[in-house]
């Protein structure tokens, strides 16, 4: 296929497989520095804004939406949240985010900050090619990779680049790229997954809600003043079809019962998905002339609402070493990328890992596992150390506290 007829042959100094979040904020940071980008991706616009997705940004990811010009719609539409309520043995006990370490994070929907990225895509004429197909990426350990992909028109498309990103998602291709010798994975599964609702119903609570109890663990978050996102604990191989709404809020209710009387409003589910995860790294994060960001490289369990702020922060990151590396420095500017992202990455590993094993009910857990774990949120809400990590943990790490 790699010597097949194509249509069109383009030259760009970066293309980047993937639109989603760290594509697009990649290619919007490039070309605020004048550096042209062509972004691909398999899936249609639609098809990414209508797939829901975790919703909480830190405040320095917020900002930088701002600042670096993509919308100001975060601040005019999120809702900046200081604080989250851990449930456990039946009682609330609300982390303050702001007065333990003087941060907060934004409830913003993923879908959000993708609808901002693309829309700001076009208005400053970058190049995005939603639904193309037959993806090949070539040649990358060369000074000249090519990606080669069909149009939904059913042209053949050739662009020349000088790099080439990886930003293609948890099930990227891009990884794959890196020899079976060269690269190292490492990961684990987890014995659950979420059952994940939209319902149509007014919040439950002021802030996000995540629930420890021995039923198993639950997330009450919020999308708007009538639309509520929650999960809830299942086996990685339920199906959502076997879950009629009654059912869906009884194990939700229960998961959050307590001597308070907490009950969640209730009211119409609108779509229910199971959600399997799983942590992941691939190191190296760059071969040859091909960086790998995101979800290609790293995924996290969503228990610390780590994934979208860590491919936002590797995209920072490489995006001020391609910018060297299309200057004078030249390739050996990449060098810096792997090291400069992957303290991050490790820190949210260990972070989201924590938060997963903290907060689930392990199939099969003896009863010593369950106090063992009570245990451990009583350490976590009731001394100052426990809270303020947590806090730290989960508003993110400011980019001068690194090292
Ligand atoms: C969400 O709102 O979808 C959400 C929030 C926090 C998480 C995961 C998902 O940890």
């Amino acid at each position: 296929m790699a010597d097949a007829v194509v249509d069109t042959v383009a030259s760009v100094p970066v293309a980047v497989i993937g639109a989603g979040p760290a594509g697009l904020m990649l290619a919007h940071l490039l070309g605020r520095a004048g550096v042209d980008t062509t972004v691909v991706d398999t899936r249609t616009r639609h098809e990414i804004e209508t797939t829901q997705r975790a919703g909480i940004l830190e405040a320095d990811a917020a900002r930088d939406l701002v600042d670096t010009g993509v919308s100001d719609r975060v601040l005019r539409e999120g809702h900046e949240h200081e604080g989250v309520e851990l449930r456990f043995g039946g009682r609330p006990h609300r982390l303050d985010f702001k007065q333990l370490v003087g941060a907060s994070v934004w409830l913003y929907p993923q879908t959000d900050v993708f609808t901002d990225l693309a829309d700001a895509r076009d208005r400053d004429g970058g190049t995005v090619r939603f639904g193309i197909r037959d993806t090949e990426v070539l040649d990358v350990t060369t000074r000249a990779p090519r990606v080669r992909y069909t149009t939904p028109d059913g042209a053949r498309h050739e662009i020349r680049a000088r790099y080439v990103v990886g930003a293609d998602g948890s099930r990227s291709m891009c990884r794959n790229l890196v020899p079976e010798d060269r690269r190292v994975r490492v990961g684990k599964e987890y014995p659950f997954a979420w059952f994940g609702i939209m319902a149509e119903a007014p919040a439950s609570a002021p802030e996000l809600v995540y629930a420890h109890s021995e039923h198993g663990f639950a997330l009450i978050s919020q999308r708007t003043e009538t639309v509520q996102r929650m999960y809830f604990q299942c086996s990685p191989d339920e199906s959502a079809e076997a879950w009629p709404d009654d059912r869906i809020w009884e194990t939700l209710q229960a998961r959050v019962a307590g001597e308070d009387g907490f009950r969640l409003n209730e009211g119409p589910v609108l779509e229910k998905t199971v959600l399997r995860f799983r942590s992941f790294v691939q190191e190296p994060m760059r071969w040859g002339s091909m960086a790998l960001a995101g979800d290609a490289a790293h995924t996290v369990p969503p228990t610390g609402a780590r994934g979208l702020n860590l491919a936002l922060h590797d995209v920072k990151v490489l995006a001020d070493v391609l910018l060297r590396a299309l200057g004078p420095a030249g390739e050996a500017a990449l060098d810096d990328y792997q090291p400069r992202a992957l303290q991050r990455i490790w820190r949210a590993q260990n972070f989201s890992h924590w938060m997963t094993q903290l907060l689930h009910t392990p199939p099969g857990g003896s009863p010593f596992d369950l106090r063992r774990q009570l245990g451990e949120l009583d350490n976590v809400v009731g001394t100052r150390a426990g809270r303020s990590y947590l806090a730290e943990q989960y508003t993110g790490w400011p980019v001068a506290s690194q090292g």
